[in-house]
C-alpha cells in the first residue's frame, strides 16, 4: 500500500517532522512510505497552472499514486501554515488530485490545544469542492508536541502513541476496505 506523508511544515528543526519520523520508524516496513518535499513547491499562480513547473507535475503524481495520505500540520495563527494551503490550492485546479483520496488528518503544537483550531480549517479546506478529499472520521491533535516527541521521532508519551497507533491502524483497515 501507498501512503504519502505530507508535513505542513517546511522548517529544518520542524516538531511536525518529529511525528513524520515516528510514522517511518513504525510503519516504514508495513507499507511504502514517502513524503511529499513541500519546501519545493513553488507558489500557486493561475496563470501556469496548465502547464506547471517540474515540481508541481512530481507533486501530483506522489497523490495520484497514493491510495492514503497522511497529513500532519501544524497550527499557524489557529489556521494552516500558509506553505499548506499553497500545496492544497495546486491540487484542487487542473488535476483534482485528493477527489476522494483517503486522507487522515493530524498535528503537533507545542501549546496546550494541540492544533484543533487549525483542523477545522483544515478539513474545511480539504472538504472544499475543488479538492474533494475523504478525510477520515478520526484526527489527532498532539499538544506540547516538543516534549511528546524527540528529534529522532521516539512518542513519549505512552497515551498519545496509542491514539496515533489505534487511529492509524483503522485508517490503513479503512482503505483496506
Ligand atoms: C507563525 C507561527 C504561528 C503559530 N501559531 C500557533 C497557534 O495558533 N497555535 C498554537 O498552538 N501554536 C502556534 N505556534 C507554535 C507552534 O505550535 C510551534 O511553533 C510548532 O512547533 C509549529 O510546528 P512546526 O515546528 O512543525 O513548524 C505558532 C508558531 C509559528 C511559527
Amino acid at each position: 500500500m501507498n501512503i504519502l506523508v505530507v508535513t505542513g511544515s517546511i522548517s529544518e528543526q520542524s516538531n511536525n517532522r518529529r511525528i513524520a519520523r515516528w510514522f517511518d520508524k513504525h510503519y516504514g516496513e508495513r507499507v511504502d512510505l514517502k513524503h511529499l518535499p513541500l519546501v519545493l513547491v513553488p507558489m500557486f499562480n493561475q496563470d501556469i497552472e496548465e502547464n506547471p513547473p517540474a515540481e508541481v507535475q512530481d507533486m501530483r503524481r506522489l497523490f495520484k499514486e497514493a491510495d492514503g495520505v497522511v497529513m500532519i500540520a501544524p497550527e499557524y495563527n489557529h489556521s494552516i501554515p500558509g506553505v499548506l494551503k499553497n500545496l492544497l490550492d495546486w491540487t484542487s485546479r487542473v488535476e483534482p488530485v485528493l477527489k476522494d483520496k483517503p486522507v487522515f488528518v493530524l498535528g503537533g503544537s507545542t501549546g496546550r490545544f494541540g492544533t484543533l483550531r487549525g483542523q477545522i480549517h483544515l478539513t474545511q479546506i480539504l472538504n472544499s469542492p475543488g479538492i474533494g478529499a475523504k478525510l477520515f472520521g478520526r484526527q489527532v491533535q498532539v499538544d506540547l508536541v516538543d516534549q511528546k516527541f524527540t528529534p529522532e521521532g521516539d512518542c513519549t508519551d505512552e497515551r498519545m502513541e496509542r491514539s496515533i497507533t489505534r487511529a492509524m491502524e483503522a485508517f490503513l483497515a479503512s482503505i483496506n476496505g
